[in-house]
């Protein structure tokens, strides 16, 4: 008996060291992830500080209001040049926009249709239930007119870049002078954030090139933080639920935990303290 109790508390002990190791050795990763860019750091491009994004934690949703500040700016400025192939004008309905305002922001486009009853192609203002207009008709329009670069597709951009929705913050506010007696060609752009510093995207963003409709500043770090709120939410418009869903399982799974320890407690109970005595039967 005193063996086993020894070594269950010999088990416990090493239960709660590992897992208080395991926090403490995770708690470190995310510290060096964390910190902002220092000069000793190594690797190139570097790596992009981490940003408070209000998204990142578990226990917070996506910042709805940044979100529609980050629309605007994709509607005015990133949609000239990036599609977003895989996003309709009804995902924004309750999630974004009242249904009444995506429904007019939808018919401000001409979309083409067809074709109708003589076989033709015609355009009619968008609805509801159309995708997100293409800036170009085809790949090679896009490269032509971008001088030979493709703007990728920014539907999915943020889960398919290192560093997600910090990489876009550092990616738009990144842009500098090219450091002396670094030759540039035309049609490239020296970014801190990019491989070898150069992008072929022109500077997006200047101050004040938006209006937002709330009346917010339309500084630089302002559209690069909506535009990366709004991007990230593109990219997983369920996370909200997903988390909410999550926390539900885990509290119904800690609280039926509890339950059904009580439970099987209650059961054995009455094995444990059994006391079996094995007599010699007495004849008499
Ligand atoms: C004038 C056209 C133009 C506009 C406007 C524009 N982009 Fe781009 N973008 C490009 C091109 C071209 C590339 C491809 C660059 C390359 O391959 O070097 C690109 C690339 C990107 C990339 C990928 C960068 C990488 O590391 O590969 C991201 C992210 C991006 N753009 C986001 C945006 C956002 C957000 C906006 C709006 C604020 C925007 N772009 C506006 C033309 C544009």
């Amino acid at each position: 008996m005193e063996f086993r109790r020894r070594l269950a508390q010999g088990v416990g002990v090493v239960a709660v060291a590992g897992a208080a190791g395991g926090v403490l050795s995770y708690g470190a990763v995310r510290d060096r992830e964390r910190h902002t860019a220092r000069c000793s750091d190594r690797g190139y491009p570097p790596r992009p500080p981490f940003y408070p994004f209000w998204f990142k934690w578990m226990l917070h949703g996506h910042d709805i209001p940044s979100v529609r500040r980050g629309f605007e700016v994709y509607q005015k400025v990133c949609a000239n040049c990036h599609s977003m192939v895989e996003l309709s004008f009804r995902h924004l309905i309750n999630e974004v926009y009242p249904e009444k305002r995506v429904k007019q922001i939808a018919a401000q486009y001409d979309v083409f249709d067809g074709p109708n009853q003589e076989g033709e192609i015609f355009v009619r203002p968008g609805i509801w239930t159309d995708s997100f207009p293409r800036p170009y008709p085809n790949d090679d329009a896009a490269r032509y007119a971008n001088g030979g670069a493709l703007p990728p597709d920014l539907s999915g951009i943020v889960a398919g870049m290192h560093g997600n929705a910090d990489y876009i913050f550092s990616l738009l506010t990144g842009y500098r002078d090219p450091p002396e007696g670094m030759p540039m060609n035309p049609g490239q752009y020296y970014n801190t954030y990019t491989e070898g510093g150069i992008i072929a995207m022109p500077p997006p963003l200047s101050d004040g090139i938006i209006e937002y409709e709330d009346g917010t500043p339309a500084t630089v770090s302002q559209m690069a933080k909506d535009v990366a709120q709004f991007l990230t939410w593109a990219t997983e418009p369920a996370t909200d639920e997903r988390k909410l869903i999550g926390i539900k399982a885990a509290s119904a799974a800690f609280i039926g935990g509890l339950f059904s320890y009580t439970y099987c407690r209650m059961i054995y109970i009455q094995y444990r303290t059994r006391r079996i005595d094995f007599v010699k039967p007495v004849f008499t």
